[in-house]
């Protein structure tokens, strides 16, 4: 019998698959379809402080082995998140569930952050200072070292649970940008959120995306995701979670063998509901194929 699970900042995983902020909603849509409760978790999409409607149509464009999105931050804000999504979740879901905060300011993070600390369902919070579809919020807080920490610090002074900040691509240099958020106190980091991509009509000659750019996810990204986890889990000491183009059980593994203690699972979401439910059953043939007893034993077995 082989073993899949992992210990993430502490809190123990079943296995390591967890659907990334923005691909699984609240997580009760889901369990119409399968039991959610087979997840190591899940990530919630990512909550500010006003309900947003996001960015205007079309918001979604394929690409090769990909897609860009330019969503915008949808969510029915905090208060929602907190009284109604929450509640429904509960019924479906016995587990921690990771709850993905964002912010336009550093005193929207420090205020979400603070106040779903509190909500007894969540296990870690995940910092998204990577959104590249909105402006003067997301993804300016995580292209800076200087910014990413001093979000980092004021988050963790208002909370008691594990911070995760999550990533940006969108940068020359993401191994400064994670050390800068462990020097802020950051529990883990998650890496990578999407890369800016852009799609034209060749029919109208503009812009597919009415937001011009968007974010782009998919297998495409798998080995630009993959190079990074290897050099932030060598630049740093906590865990990493990996995602970015994750579509199998083996795209799990090579995760972790770069380094990933944990590993989320985005766009094969949106291609197929039950892609994470597909990735969790095939992961103990996989390891027996490849001669791996415990998950945990690879994490950064590559280096
Ligand atoms: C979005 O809502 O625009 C996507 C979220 C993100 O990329 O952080």
């Amino acid at each position: 019998m082989v073993n899949t699970c992992v210990t993430l900042c502490g809190i123990p995983l079943d296995n390591p698959v967890i659907p990334a902020s923005g691909t699984f909603g609240f997580g009760y849509e889901f369990a119409e379809w399968y039991d959610i409760n087979l997840l190591g978790t899940f990530s919630f999409k990512g909550t500010t402080r006003e309900p947003r409607y996001g960015n205007p149509t079309p918001r979604i464009a394929e690409t090769p082995s990909g897609m860009l999105n330019s969503v915008g931050l949808q969510n029915p804000g905090i208060d929602a998140v907190i009284s109604e999504e929450l509640p429904k979740l509960r019924r479906v879901f016995r587990k921690p569930v990771m709850a993905n905060i964002s912010g336009f300011s550093e005193e929207e993070y420090v205020a979400n952050c603070a106040r779903i600390d509190g909500q007894e369902q969540v296990g870690w919070i995940e910092v998204n200072i990577s959104c590249p579809n909105v402006h003067n919020g997301g993804m300016s807080f995580g292209t800076d070292p200087a910014s990413a920490l001093a979000v980092t610090k004021a988050v963790k002074a208002v909370t008691t649970k594990p911070v995760i900040m999550k990533l940006s691509p969108n940068v020359t240099d993401i191994a400064a940008i994670a050390k800068a958020c462990e020097e802020g106190g950051a529990d883990g980091v998650s890496l990578i959120n999407t890369l800016m991509g852009l799609r034209l009509d060749l029919k109208k000659r503009r812009p597919i995306l009415a937001n011009v750019t968007g974010g782009l996810s998919g297998p495409a990204v798998f080995p630009i995701a993959l190079r990074m986890v290897w050099q932030v889990y060598e630049a740093v000491s906590i865990p990493v979670i990996g995602l970015g183009g994750v579509t199998s059980a083996e795209d799990v593994i090579e995760m972790m063998l770069a380094g990933a203690t944990a590993v989320q699972v985005g766009a094969a979401n949106l291609v197929d509901p039950f892609a994470c439910k597909t990735i969790i059953e095939d992961l103990p043939r996989v390891m027996e194929k490849l001669h791996i007893n415990s998950l945990e034993e690879i994490i950064g077995g590559a280096h």
